[in-house]
């Protein structure tokens, strides 16, 4: 039968497949890339808001804390969106006129709540919850960066899986004393800036939690020695009290054992103990997060 194909049409057939090869392996890894990119996870990426708020103005500006509007955040998994009343707690006396509170104005008296665009939005099928966080130690900084410092919101972090693994297969690094949650500058302890932390041995299930670390950023010894000196020499009767004020006196932790940390890494150990952090094995098993 007469060669319909010559040779160099066969060696073309081949080049070509080989090309349909790269050309879907190019595909792939672009897809892979555009799934990472900034323009999918929308990391980085500022909302289109009624009204352009500002978390700088109001938290490092006006000092207000996080919970006086994201008010769920220690106890359920949605940190909350605050209502309208809550601005105008302070905008029905301040800025009563501007242009860029109208909005505001119009749902308050129309009774029409705001309509926010979300800026972190996990898919449906991933279980999250503020709540274990916040309690573990875990700052809302670490995840979303310094809000304090943004005049308009923004995605820090992707929240994708490897991001959410990331943590969850080393979570000493991040782990901090919970009543520095809120702080947005905390960056863990160093060599001159150490933390002093102890248990309140005094847990009622005879298990120390969370709450039961007490952490402070002065040296205790030097600070309250005397007053800790004094405070030993309480009555038998108040033994197991865990601070001072619980019997009616100062804030001075009484019989508290303070344990010195020069290193996020010193203390993160030290915490993941006393929070009771399950291992990083147990921390990416797929369960935990997809339900
Ligand atoms: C005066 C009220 C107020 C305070 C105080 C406040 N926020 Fe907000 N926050 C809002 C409002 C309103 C929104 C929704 C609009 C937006 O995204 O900017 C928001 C949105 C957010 C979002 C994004 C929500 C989303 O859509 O994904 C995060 C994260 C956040 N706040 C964190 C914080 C942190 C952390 C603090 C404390 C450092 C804080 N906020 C303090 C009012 C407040
Ligand atoms: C504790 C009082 C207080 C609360 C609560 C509050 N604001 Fe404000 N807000 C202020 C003050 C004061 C200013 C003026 C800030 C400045 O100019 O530095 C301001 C300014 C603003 C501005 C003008 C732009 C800017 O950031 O300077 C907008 C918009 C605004 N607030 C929106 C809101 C919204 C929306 C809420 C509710 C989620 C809210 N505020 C809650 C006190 C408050
Ligand atoms: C471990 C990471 C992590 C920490 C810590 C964390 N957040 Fe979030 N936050 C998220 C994720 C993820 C979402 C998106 C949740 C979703 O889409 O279901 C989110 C959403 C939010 C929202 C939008 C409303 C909501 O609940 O979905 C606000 C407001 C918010 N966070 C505030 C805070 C504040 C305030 C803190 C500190 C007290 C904090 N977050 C700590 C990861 C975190
Ligand atoms: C900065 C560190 C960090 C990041 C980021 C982080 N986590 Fe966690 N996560 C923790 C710690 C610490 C715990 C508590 C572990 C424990 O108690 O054993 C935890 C616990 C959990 C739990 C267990 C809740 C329960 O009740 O069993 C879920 C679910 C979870 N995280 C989901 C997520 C998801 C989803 C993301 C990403 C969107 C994420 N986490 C990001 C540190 C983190
Ligand atoms: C710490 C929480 C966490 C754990 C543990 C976890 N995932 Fe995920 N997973 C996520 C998040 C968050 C997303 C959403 C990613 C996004 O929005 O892009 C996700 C998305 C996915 C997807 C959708 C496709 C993709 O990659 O976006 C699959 C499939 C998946 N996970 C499988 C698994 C399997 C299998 C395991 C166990 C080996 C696992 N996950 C463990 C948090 C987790």
């Amino acid at each position: 039968m007469a060669q319909i194909f010559d040779r160099s049409s066969n060696a073309l057939a081949r080049m070509s497949l080989v090309l349909t090869g790269l050309i879907v392996i190019a595909l792939g890894v672009t897809l892979n890339e555009l799934q990472r990119s900034p323009w999918v996870t929308r990391q980085g990426q500022r909302a289109d808001q009624p009204v352009p708020f500002s978390h700088k103005h109001h938290v490092q500006g006006l000092g207000l804390q996080c919970q006086y509007c994201h008010t769920s955040v220690e106890k359920s998994s949605y940190a909350g969106i605050p209502p309208t009343k809550t601005c105008m707690n302070c905008h029905a006396q301040i800025w009563t006129n501007a242009n860029l509170l109208e909005p505001v104005r119009h749902s308050w008296e129309t009774n029409e709540s705001l309509v926010w665009t979300k800026v972190h939005d996990l898919p449906d099928y991933v279980y999250f919850s503020h709540e274990i966080h916040v309690s573990k130690g875990i700052g809302c900084s670490s995840c979303h960066g310094r809000v304090d410092e943004m005049p308009i919101m923004y995605e820090q972090n992707t929240l994708q899986m490897e991001w959410c693994l990331n943590c969850h297969r080393n979570p000493e690094k991040n782990l901090r004393p919970t009543g520095e949650i809120y702080n947005m500058a905390w960056t863990g302890p160093s060599e001159l800036k150490p933390e002093w932390c102890a248990v309140k041995k005094n847990s009622q299930a005879g298990v120390p939690t969370a709450q039961d670390v007490t952490c402070t950023a002065t040296d205790p010894a030097s600070s309250g020695g005397a007053q800790l000196a004094s405070m030993q020499m309480l009555p038998v009767g108040l033994h197991g009290q865990a601070t001072a004020r619980d019997a009616g006196g100062m804030a001075v932790p009484a019989t508290l054992h303070y344990e010195k940390f020069n290193s996020q890494e010193e203390l993160g150990k030290f915490l993941a103990g006393q929070y009771h952090i399950r291992t990083p094995r147990d921390l990416s098993s797929c369960e935990v997060c997809h339900r």
